[in-house]
C-alpha cells in the first residue's frame, strides 16, 4: 500500500528503527527492492532521482509503481523524489503519484554552488507548503554534502557542490537546522556529516574526524522530534568491491559509511537512510561475471536476473540492519 514519508517515519520513531530509501531507474530495480521489502516484511522508501525519471521516462516509472504496490498490497510503499531541486520537480513528482519529494535547497538550482540559507528556507517552505496541502510529504537538506577527508564537494558524480568547501559548509550547524525546521516544516532533515554520493566517499575506515556522528546526535538532542536523514549512505562493502574487481573491474580501494555507524544515527534520530551505490555495485559486479565467466552469452535476463538476486540481498540485509523487518 502506498505510504507517505511522514507516516512510515513517525512509525519507525515510535518504534526505533531507520527505513533503507532504494533508488529506482528500471523494473529490476524496483523488483528487487520490494521483493526483498516482502520477504522480511519492511516498510520501503523507493525513491527516483531526476536522473531516474529522464531514465525511465516519468510515466514508465509512475505505472511501475503502481504495478508494484498492487503486487504487495501489505507492504508499506513510499515513493520519494530524490534531490528534487526545485517547485517544477517536486510538484510534478506529485502529480506522477509521488507520495513524497526531496526539495533539496543546499545547492541553487542547476548549479553546482552552495545555495544561501535564506535561498534554502524560501524554496523548501514553499514546496512544503503545496506539498502538505495535497497530502505530500517533504524532507529538506541543510548543509552541503561533499568530503570531509579532503575537504571538497563532489566532482565525479553525486549532487554536492564542487570545489573547495569548508569544515563548516560540510556540516550542518544544530542551531541553524532547528531554525531551518521551524521555518520550512519539513517532515525529515537532511544533513551533512562527511558523507558523499557514488563509492569514492573514504580513503580509509572513516573515523570521528572524517564522519561526523557527533552532528547527528547534536541535532537530535535539539530536535528530538525530527526525523534525520542521511545521505551517502553507501557502505560500498569489500565483498561487492572484490567480484567487480575480479572480473575485470577497475575500481580503486574505498571505504563507504559502516554499517555499524549508520545503526549508532538510527539510535538518534535517523529515520530515512539513502542508499543508491551498494545496489548499483551489486548488480554491476554480477554484468561482469557473467560477461567474464560466460564469454557465450547473449541473453539479457542471464545478466539481470543474478544482477536482481544480488541487489535483492543487498536491500534485503539493510532492512535487517536497520531493524525494518517485521514492521510491515
Ligand atoms: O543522489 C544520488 C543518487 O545516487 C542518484 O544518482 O542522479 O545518478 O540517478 P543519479
Ligand atoms: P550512495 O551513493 O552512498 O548510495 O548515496 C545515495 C544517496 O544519497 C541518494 O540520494
Ligand atoms: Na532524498
Ligand atoms: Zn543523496
Amino acid at each position: 500500500a502506498r505510504i507517505t514519508l511522514r507516516q512510515l517515519l513517525d512509525h519507525a520513531a515510535e518504534h526505533d528503527y531507520g527505513v533503507p530509501a532504494f533508488n529506482i531507474n528500471n523494473m529490476e530495480q524496483g523488483l528487487a527492492i520490494v521483493e526483498a521489502a516482502a520477504s522480511v516484511d519492511a516498510p520501503v522508501i523507493i525513491q527516483a532521482s531526476r536522473g531516474a525519471r529522464g531514465y525511465a521516462n516519468d510515466i514508465m516509472l509512475a505505472k511501475m509503481i503502481e504495478a508494484l504496490i498492487e503486487m504487495y498490497p501489505d507492504i508499506p510503499i513510499c515513493m520519494h523524489q530524490d534531490h528534487g531541486n526545485g517547485e517544477a520537480t517536486c510538484f510534478s513528482a506529485i502529480q506522477y503519484g509521488f507520495s513524497s519529494v526531496m526539495m533539496d535547497g543546499s545547492l541553487e538550482a542547476d548549479a553546482k554552488t552552495p545555495a544561501s540559507y535564506d535561498y534554502n528556507v524560501a524554496i523548501t517552505a514553499r514546496v512544503a507548503e503545496v506539498a502538505h496541502l495535497v497530502g505530500a510529504s517533504v524532507e529538506g537538506e541543510l548543509g552541503v554534502l561533499g568530503s570531509l577527508e579532503h575537504g571538497t564537494g563532489e566532482q565525479e558524480d553525486g549532487h554536492g557542490a564542487e570545489g573547495v568547501l569548508s569544515r563548516d559548509q560540510l556540516l550542518t550547524d544544530p542551531d541553524q537546522a532547528v531554525d531551518f525546521v521551524m521555518r520550512t516544516k519539513v517532515d525529515a532533515l537532511a544533513i551533512a556529516m562527511g558523507t558523499s554520493h557514488g563509492a569514492y566517499k573514504f580513503s580509509r575506515k572513516p573515523d570521528g574526524e572524517i564522519l561526523s556522528m557527533k552532528v547527528i546526535e547534536e541535532i537530535h538532542a535539539k530536535l528530538p522530534n525530527t526525523h534525520l536523514v542521511m545521505h551517502g549512505s553507501s557502505s560500498v562493502p569489500q565483498d561487492l568491491q572484490d567480484i567487480f574487481n575480479a572480473n575485470g573491474g577497475g575500481m580503486r580501494q574505498t571505504f563507504g559509511v559502516p554499517v555499524e555507524e549508520i545503526v549508532r544515527g538510527i539510535k538518534h534520530g535517523v529515520r530515512k537512510v539513502n542508499i543508491d551505490t551498494d545496489c548499483r555495485l551489486a548488480m554491476t559486479g554480477q554484468f561482469r561475471r557473467i560477461a567474464t565467466e560466460f564469454k557465450d552469452e547473449f541473453d539479457p535476463r542471464k545478466f539481470l536476473k543474478p544482477a536482481m538476486d544480488a541487489m535483492r540481498a543487498v536491500c534485503k540485509l539493510r532492512l535487517e540492519q536497520f531493524g525494518t523487518a517485521g514492521n510491515a
